[in-house]
This record gives structure tokens, sequence and C-alpha cells, in this order.
């Protein structure tokens, strides 16, 4: 589904010239659950900022369901965005003055799809992350995890092909961490394409696969016997 060959991303230039990506490749199956690990500074955000078309690569080719990126104008790449991916953050990104369930049918705004269906679909959505009581709750009302519940609704709501998640449970603690990392699996159980970024060991383990980036390359990949 997802297919990168020989991408380079280079921020500044002349003798500040930084390769945060450097001939990278990679491709990642439908159905997967892909954890991306490295130390601080390796390029994970940089690749999932590619890979989720936020970012465009300084050099390489990116095919996305078999649909080259590069020949895609900026119009079209917020388009497949925002109907093919899903994104979550480790600060969550909820607007503060939204409630639970504006939040999640946010994305719907920019879509066909009339207010009234919007509404039961963000409700479905709440009730599969087990937030059906905090639908009026704003984000200021609810705990972190609770917060990242709502980012993951939100992220489903245009059932995208896929999900990256960068560092989702880098601002919890270990038991809302596991209970995110539970619902994540559930989601990849009923056939959801997950990427995600971590650097905790225990985390990553929750994934098929593992990629170990270092100096903005690809180390080694490897499978997760335990998933
Ligand atoms: N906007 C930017 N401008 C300049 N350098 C950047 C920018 N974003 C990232 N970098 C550099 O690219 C490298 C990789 O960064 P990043 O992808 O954020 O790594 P990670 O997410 O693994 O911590 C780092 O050396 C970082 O300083
Ligand atoms: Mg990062």
């Amino acid at each position: 589904m997802i297919r990168i060959d020989n991408i380079t991303r280079t921020y500044g230039s002349g003798d500040i010239e930084v390769n945060a990506l450097a001939n990278v490749s990679l491709e990642i199956q439908e159905n997967e659950f892909v954890a991306v690990m490295g130390t601080s500074g390796s390029g994970k955000s940089t690749l999932m900022n590619i890979l989720g078309c936020l970012d465009t690569p300084t050099s390489g080719e990116y095919l996305l369901s078999g649909q080259s990126i590069k020949e895609i104008d900026d119009e079209n790449l917020s388009k497949i965005r925002n109907e093919k991916i899903g994104f979550i953050f480790q600060t969550f990104h909820l607007l503060p003055r939204l409630t639970a369930l504006q939040n999640v049918t946010l994305p719907l705004r920019y879509s066909e799809i009339e207010a009234h269906e919007a509404e039961l679909r963000g409700k479905e959505l709440l009730d599969k992350v087990g937030l059906s009581d905090r639908a009026h709750h704003k984000p200021f009302e609810m705990s972190g995890g609770q917060r990242q519940r709502v980012a993951i609704a939100r992220a489903l709501v245009n059932k995208p092909k896929v999900i990256f998640a960068d560092e989702p449970t880098g601002n919890l603690d270990s038991k809302t961490s596991y209970e995110i990392m539970d619902l994540l699996c559930q989601l990849h159980k009923q056939g959801q394409t997950i990427v995600m970024v971590t650097h905790e060991e225990d985390i990553a383990a929750y994934a098929d696969r593992t990629i170990r980036m270092k100096d903005g390359k690809v180390l080694e990949e490897k499978l997760c016997l335990s998933a």
C-alpha cells in the first residue's frame, strides 16, 4: 500500500545542511501494524510527515496506493490527506473550544456528509473508543488518555486507509499508555493499517514489525514474534 524508494529530505543549505532522511526505502502492506523506532533526531517524525503527505521529500519516489505523490498538486494532496490518512499526535492536537464530538466530526466538515450523519458517525466512534459518556465534554475536562481516545476517534472518522501515530503514548503514564495500545491493537485486528513512531521498546512490541532508524537511515527491520 505504501512504497518509498530512495527518499531523501534535506533541511537547510550549505554548511548547515542536514539530511533528516538519507536514501530511505521501505514498503508497508495493507493491514500491517508497523513501529518506527530510533533515538531523538534519527528522522522518525520527518519520515512520518512525508508518509502522511504533510511534507514532501527533497528527492526520491513515494507511491501511496500505487499513486505517485510527485505528480499531485497541493490541493489534491490535502484531499488525499483528508480522505485516506488519519493522524494521531503525542500532544493530541484537539481544538480546545470544541467538544469531544465536535473534535471527532471536524474532518467531515470538508466532506459531503450531512451534519446529522456526521454526528451519528462521531457518536459511534466515541462509543468505539469507550467515551460515549464524554461526547459533550471539552478537552480540558478530560484526562490525557481520554483526550488521546478522542484523537483516535477523529483519526478514524474518514475511514482512512492508514493511520500515522507519532509517539501516541509519549505524554501518557504507563498504565494509560497500555490502554491506548490495546485500543490501537483492537483497531489493527479489525483491519486498520497503522504506522506508529515510538522510542519505547514495550510500546513497539505491540506492532507486527519494527523499523529502526539512525541518522536518517533505516538501520534494521525486524518482525515482532510477540505480535
Ligand atoms: N524543520 C526543520 N528544520 C531543520 N532541521 C530539522 C527540521 N526538522 C527536523 N530537522 C532535523 O532533522 C533531523 C531529524 O529530525 P526528526 O525527524 O524530527 O527526528 P525524530 O523525530 O526521530 O526525533 C534532526 O537532526 C533535526 O534536527
Ligand atoms: Mg519526532
